[in-house]
């Protein structure tokens, strides 16, 4: 049990599950994208250590570009989002693989989705460590999931509880 701000978190996917989850998820991305150079998407903060990992995991030529995501924090999801390129990202005719930490309602990846379909990609795949299906108020399709999980607050390797825990290697869930 850890406790992190005024919370506490117990381990609910430990290291060795995630590797494994990764290793399945990149030996399948690799297969498809073996010969289309794709651009991998990480959405900031939170996708940063899973695509680091997936990234390593990922054998063919491919290009990596980060993206921000901000949203309407702490107040009542308007479902505007915002987004800005860590430099510039050329999207046209590109295979793009959105990476993402978690999938929560989906309103952020939806408003992605509606962004760079502006800038003519090939396609556009969506890779996400978790998934939390309960929740989930969009259609679009999930592509690559490492882990379904319950529709409860999570914590580590890349999310924050207000800013804190992202450096955790393991994910954390509210112990309530
Ligand atoms: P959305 O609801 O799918 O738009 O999720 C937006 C963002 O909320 C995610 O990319 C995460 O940064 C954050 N988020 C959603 N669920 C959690 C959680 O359980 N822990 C930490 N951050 C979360
Ligand atoms: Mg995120």
């Amino acid at each position: 049990m850890i406790q992190v701000r005024d919370k506490a978190f117990r381990v609910y996917i430990p290291k060795d599950e995630i590797s494994a989850a990764i290793e399945r998820v990149a030996g399948d991305l690799s297969k498809t994208y073996a010969n289309s150079d794709p651009l991998f998407l990480c959405v900031l903060n939170g996708a940063f250590m899973f695509c680091s990992d997936l990234m390593k995991a990922f054998t063919s030529p491919s290009e990596i570009g980060f993206i921000k995501a901000a949203s309407y924090e702490g107040m009542e999801s308007t479902g505007k989002v915002k987004f800005h390129e860590a430099g510039q990202l050329n999207y046209n005719n590109r295979d793009i693989i959105i990476v993402e930490d978690i999938i929560d309602t989906g309103n952020t990846l939806k408003a992605l989705y509606e962004y760079l379909g502006k800038h003519n990609p090939k396609s556009i795949k969506v890779c996400t460590l978790l998934f939390k299906k309960q929740a989930y108020q969009q259609s679009l399709p999930i592509d690559y999931v490492c882990f379904e999980t319950e529709n409860k607050f999570l914590l580590g390797y890349g999310l924050d509880y207000d800013g804190y825990g992202r450096n955790l290697p393991e994910v954390y869930i509210l112990n309530d």
